[in-house]
């Protein structure tokens, strides 16, 4: 005789109370258990800047910041995100609509194409600059490294993201020693020079942007980040 019984449960759904941070204000939602952060973003808070592109971990292209740090918001389920705050690119915008300095140092450098893989470079830069300390051009291409660009823009990118660095770390270096600064354009290329700290920053480096590895975090380990 056929046992007609199903071989698994059927499938039941999981709901939760989510409560978190998103670009400064709080948002509260019940969602499924099952719910990528990626997909809260995009289809719940309507949040486009986060791309999915291969929805495995491997392009960075879904990358939102998360206490600050970089995440693959595809492979991260959205009730992790209790109690943190993250940041998507509508998030760096100002109230006038003004365009934080990394997203202006992309259109400066040329460092658009397609714009697909923009909004995941521009957060990753944005983590970068808010370290406010130098990286050494092999330490910025490694934390790069999680990202790919089908346009290949790589080198732009990362001219924008270095720049974008330097020209910050020379701003603090004036407000600490009460140097005033009218517009950030007219900071003098030899401070720029000196923040660089030549000892940290290797001055020849390939052309090219190698992908080696990916850096993003992926997932919380028992919730606990781990740093790069
Ligand atoms: S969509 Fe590619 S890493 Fe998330
Ligand atoms: S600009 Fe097209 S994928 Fe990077």
């Amino acid at each position: 005789m056929v046992d007609t019984q199903p071989l698994s449960k059927p499938h039941v759904k999981q709901y939760k109370i989510l409560r978190c941070i998103v670009n400064n204000i709080e948002v509260e939602a019940m969602i499924d258990v099952r719910l990528s952060l990626a997909d809260l973003m995009r289809d719940h808070l309507r949040l486009t800047s986060v791309k999915k592109g291969c929805e495995v971990g491997e392009c960075g292209s879904c990358t939102v910041l998360i206490d600050g740090e970089a995440f693959n918001s595809c492979i991260y389920l959205a009730v992790w995100a209790e109690g943190k705050r993250i940041l998507t690119v509508e998030g760096l915008i100002g109230p006038q609509g003004e365009l934080s300095p990394i997203q202006q140092a992309f259109i400066d450098e040329g460092a658009i194409q397609c714009g697909f893989c923009t909004p995941g470079f521009v957060l990753t830069g944005h983590e970068i600059i808010e370290a406010n300390r130098p990286f050494t051009d092999d330490e910025l291409r490694k934390k790069l490294s999680g990202h790919l660009c089908r346009c290949t823009g790589y080198e732009n990118i990362f001219n924008a993201v270095k720049k974008t660095m330097l020209k910050n770390l020379a701003l603090q270096h004036m407000k600490k020693h009460h140097i005033p600064v009218i517009n950030v354009e007219d900071i003098p290329q030899h401070l720029i020079a000196q923040e660089k700290m030549a000892d940290t920053c290797s001055p020849e480096q390939p052309k090219e942007v190698p992908i080696l590895s990916h850096s993003h975090h992926n997932e919380p380990s028992s919730h606990t980040h781990t740093k790069r």
